[in-house]
């Protein structure tokens, strides 16, 4: 599997955790950074993930801010993207059973490292379950990106 993961300056931490957890199921990483600690705009961050999810450069994305929200929110604008602001392993597992989501995200300033860990195992090891009414709700959400 191929991850495409980023974060901006609130997350970098976690982000080099994240990176450690994929590693275990041998996924193929693309860190898109940000590496420091100045203050970037998160919506760059998750312009240049949701990039190589909507090619297929990567199976699946992962983003990463100081809460989680605002790289979620504008995950979730790009066309394709099924973004999951996720902070609970059950919320992980439903994500990907129900809803397909392709980029996870998380907040480096509210997870601690242990409960980000396991939310990353549970999303990676979860398929989508491709259930008829689970499709179709898919269906109806891509449906509503081509509305004027
Ligand atoms: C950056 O200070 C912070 O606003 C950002 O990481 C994130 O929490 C926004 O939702």
């Amino acid at each position: 599997m191929k991850i495409t993961i980023g974060s901006d300056h609130g997350a970098v931490a976690l982000k080099e955790e994240v990176k450690k957890v994929l590693a275990e199921f041998g996924v193929e990483v693309t860190d898109v950074g940000t590496f420091g600690t100045d203050s970037v705009d998160y919506p760059d961050i998750a312009e240049k993930v949701c990039a190589d999810v909507v090619s297929n450069t990567a199976d699946r994305g992962i983003v990463l801010c100081g809460t989680g929200i605002g790289i979620s929110i504008a995950a979730n604008k790009i066309k394709g993207i099924r973004c999951a602001l996720c902070n609970d392993v059950f919320s992980a597992k439903m994500s990907r059973e129900h809803n397909n989501a392709n980029v996870l995200a998380m907040g480096g300033r509210v997870l601690g490292f242990g409960s980000a860990s396991e939310i990353v195992r549970a999303w990676i090891q979860t398929d989508f379950s491709h259930g008829e009414r689970h499709t179709r709700r898919i269906e109806k959400i891509s449906a509503l990106e081509s509305r004027p």
